[in-house]
Order: structure tokens, then C-alpha cells, then sequence
């Protein structure tokens, strides 16, 4: 039998089982059969090393009996891994290098079956094997069945298309500027939603981005390279520090504003974040979106401002809206976007519903709130205007297609226009 070696730090008390101490036996096994290998050496190595074979074949039986091929099938699913295996793979077609035909085609070479553009949202959470499909929603957008990995793809790696979640390609896909247009990106970094936003600008006109984290920032100029993105401008800058009134920001008629949150939308959460934030932190968090909120709707020239956040706390979403709102007067109202989007903002006061929610059963995304607000127009007949949710299309002479909203999905602006006149 093997002498007790004494283990400094073993809550055994040093001596384990009599042989070795056992938590230090189950970081040698782990590393033996899950990890880099044994890297200390030394008897205990010598004693590990004996029972290797019989060690492997005990993990290649559980592995069968478990009917798994991997060793990361053995973990037990928390909440977040089953949420996120429902979550498609959303692939963004970057129109600023490449366009939808040619991307298609591409996939279509290495194998893929494309099955045409989805109706349903059914039809996204059948996806298997190597078939891919057009979303209902975003026309730029690709689905692919959960867990497919592109990190390595081409196009990826060119910056041709972009691995961003449905949810988050809203904010800038119904902000929707006009080519042309001066924009903030409040919050900006890592950078996907400004690289949207400038391929929806086309590249014309100008973002002006902020963030406090230079890390992020740094990581977003190398984002927005590969995407081809020129038309913006990057600052290290706290935004409730930027002043509304300097001239250079006197022609911002957008803003996206997509500040810190608790991040509890996000299904792909390290176990360590998953409990829920402090009532203190929330408290907290909402401060800081009320007052960048606020700070937003003071710029001059402002029409048309998307907030969203990656949480599913009422405090971070509804609550802020409501409260900015009431705080602004008649000044702005929320827009009623995707009228056939399935899941809205909680009905907690009137017009909450014109906000968007979105959550891995009902929209197979992220956990994630959008709300859309725009200036009222000052009524020639009455003086101020109505607080309800405006249905407008045309922003300060300027033409705004506005997405899929009360008459289905992408149907071409004028016939919008023509149906929202009936409706009028
Ligand atoms: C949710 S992330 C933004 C993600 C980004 N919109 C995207 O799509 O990649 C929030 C960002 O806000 C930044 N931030 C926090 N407080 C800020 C402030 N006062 N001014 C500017 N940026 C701030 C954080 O550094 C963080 O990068």
C-alpha cells in the first residue's frame, strides 16, 4: 500500500484516503483525461500514469453507456446550454463586400441546401443538418441550424458576412437611417451594430461612435476594418459627456443607444454570470439607461433613436422607456414597429406594446428589448401632437422606409405608403 503524502491546502486535512490526497488525485485524473495532460511529475505522476489505460477505458465505457461522443456531452445542460443549443445560427449578409446572390451561392457550393426565404418561425427551429434558409424578418439575414460554427469560414474571416444574433441585428435595422444621414452610436463597441448601420448608410454619410472601454474599442476598429466600414468616426469618450449642442452634431438626426445591462439575455452566459443581478446593480444599471437616454433625446436635430439592451429585466427596459418619456413630455413617441413580431414590450403602460422582446422559445434569439422613439411632428392645425404611437414615414423631408410594419413583411415602400394613407 501506498504511503499518506501530505497535501498542504486539502480540506482532508492532508492525507486523504490514506494513499494520495483525493482532491489532488481528481485534478490529475481531469488533466489526465480531460485537460493538457499530467505536467507535474514526480511519484504522484508515476502512480496516475499506472492507471492510465484503465482510467481511459472507464471514461470510453460511461461515454456508451451515456450514448455520447464527446466528452462535453457527459456535462449536465444548464438552463443556458439548452436555451442556447434552440438558438439558429444567424449569419448577416454584409452588403458592404458581398451581397445575399453571391453568399447563397456560396453555401450552396460547400454542400448547403437552401431552402428559400422562412414564413414561419417554425421553419427556423426545423433547420437541421446542412440546410440554411432566408429569415422572414431581416432580408440580409442567413439561418443555419444551432451550433453551426463559422469562426473559420472565408467569408467570415474576409469580413463577407457577419455572425451576429437575429435580436441584435434589430436596433439598426429599424433605426433604418437614410443613406446619407448623421448618426450617434451611443454605446458602440465591440461594433457590430455600427458595422450594420454603416452597411446600412451604404457607407454615405457619418457615425459618430463612443465608448469608455478602450479594450472594446480597439477590438471594434479591427471589426469595422474587416467589414469594410469607412464612414464612421471612433471616440474614447463618456457620452453623457458629449455636449448636444456642439456644432458638429447639429445634423445627428439618428441615434442608437445600446448601453450597459445586466447582460441577462444572453443564453451563452459563463455559469459564473448566470445569477440574477443584485436589486443594487439593477438599480444601479436602469440610473445609468435613464439618464443616457435622456442625454440622447437632448440632441438638437434628433428624429428617430433605437434603445435596446441584452436584458430581460423590466427595470433595464419598460420601466426606462416609460420613464424618459413621461420625463420628455410630447416631445417623442414610441414607434410601432414589426407589427407581426410575436413577442412585445410588457404591457406596463400604454404604447409599451410598440416595443419589441425577444427570448430563445418565441423569437429563437437572445434574451433582448428594442424600442423605437421618434419626435413627434409639430401639428400645423392643433399645435402639439398626439402621444400615441406614431405610424409616419417621411422624417424632416427625408423618406424612411419603415420595416414590416401593419402590412407585412418587406412589401416595397410605395406600397406601404399607399396602405398607410388608407389606413390614415
Ligand atoms: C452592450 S455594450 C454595447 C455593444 C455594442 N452596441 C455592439 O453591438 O457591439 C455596452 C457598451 O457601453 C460602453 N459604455 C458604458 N458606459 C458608457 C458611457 N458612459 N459612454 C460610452 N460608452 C459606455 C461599455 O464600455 C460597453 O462597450
Amino acid at each position: 500500500m501506498s504511503k499518506a503524502w501530505p497535501c498542504p491546502g486539502c480540506p482532508t486535512g492532508g492525507i486523504g484516503l490514506g494513499l494520495i490526497c483525493p482532491v489532488l488525485l481528481q485534478v490529475l485524473v481531469y488533466d489526465l483525461l480531460f485537460g493538457k495532460g499530467l505536467k507535474c511529475g514526480g511519484r504522484w505522476k508515476v502512480l496516475v500514469l499506472k492507471h492510465r489505460a484503465r482510467l481511459q477505458a472507464e471514461l470510453a465505457r460511461l461515454k456508451v453507456r451515456k450514448k455520447v461522443s464527446c466528452n462535453d456531452d457527459l456535462l449536465t445542460p444548464t438552463e443556458g446550454s439548452i436555451q442556447a443549443s434552440q438558438v439558429p445560427r444567424y449569419v448577416r449578409v454584409n452588403t458592404l463586400k458581398t451581397c445575399m446572390d453571391d453568399v447563397v451561392d456560396y453555401f450552396k457550393r460547400q454542400g448547403y441546401s437552401y431552402l428559400g426565404r422562412a414564413t414561419r418561425m417554425e421553419e427556423l427551429s426545423s433547420l437541421s443538418g446542412k440546410q440554411f434558409l432566408l429569415d422572414p424578418h431581416l432580408q440580409e439575414l442567413l439561418v443555419f441550424p444551432p451550433q453551426t460554427d463559422f469562426h473559420e469560414n472565408r467569408l467570415y474571416v474576409a469580413g463577407h458576412i457577419i455572425l451576429q444574433d437575429k435580436a441584435s441585428c434589430l436596433p439598426a435595422f429599424l433605426l433604418n437611417p437614410p443613406s446619407g444621414s448623421h448618426v450617434i452610436d451611443a454605446c458602440a463597441a465591440p461594433g457590430n451594430k455600427t458595422s450594420h448601420m454603416a452597411a446600412v448608410l451604404k457607407n454615405k454619410g457619418q457615425i459618430f461612435a463612443f465608448d469608455l472601454d478602450p479594450k472594446r474599442l480597439a477590438t471594434m476598429s479591427t471589426l469595422l476594418m474587416r467589414a469594410g466600414a469607412t464612414c464612421y468616426e471612433l471616440a474614447n469618450q463618456d457620452f453623457l459627456a458629449v455636449d448636444p449642442s456642439d456644432p458638429k452634431y447639429s445634423n445627428v438626426t439618428d441615434i442608437l443607444l445600446d448601453p450597459s445591462c445586466s447582460g441577462s439575455g444572453m443564453v451563452n452566459r459563463l455559469p459564473v454570470e448566470e445569477s440574477a443581478p443584485s436589486p443594487a446593480r439593477l438599480r444601479a444599471l436602469a440610473a445609468f439607461q435613464r439618464k443616457a437616454l435622456g442625454h440622447a433625446l437632448r440632441f438638437p436635430a434628433l428624429q428617430r433613436l433605437a434603445y435596446s439592451t441584452c436584458s430581460v429585466y423590466q427595470e433595464e427596459n419598460e420601466d426606462v422607456v416609460r420613464d424618459v418619456l413621461q420625463e420628455h413630455g410630447a416631445a417623442f413617441r414610441l414607434v410601432n414597429v414589426l407589427s407581426d413580431w410575436p413577442h412585445r414590450g410588457l404591457a406596463t403602460f400604454p404604447g409599451a406594446e410598440c416595443c419589441l422582446r425577444a427570448c430563445p422559445t418565441t423569437t429563437l434569439t437572445n434574451g433582448f428589448f428594442v424600442a423605437v422613439l421618434e419626435r413627434q411632428q409639430e401639428s400645423k392645425d392643433q399645435g402639439s401632437s398626439s402621444s400615441l404611437p406614431a405610424e409616419a414615414e417621411v422624417d424632416g423631408g427625408v423618406e424612411r422606409s419603415q420595416h414590416g410594419a401593419e402590412t407585412g413583411l418587406h412589401m416595397p415602400c410605395k406600397k406601404r405608403r399607399k396602405k398607410r394613407r388608407r389606413v390614415k
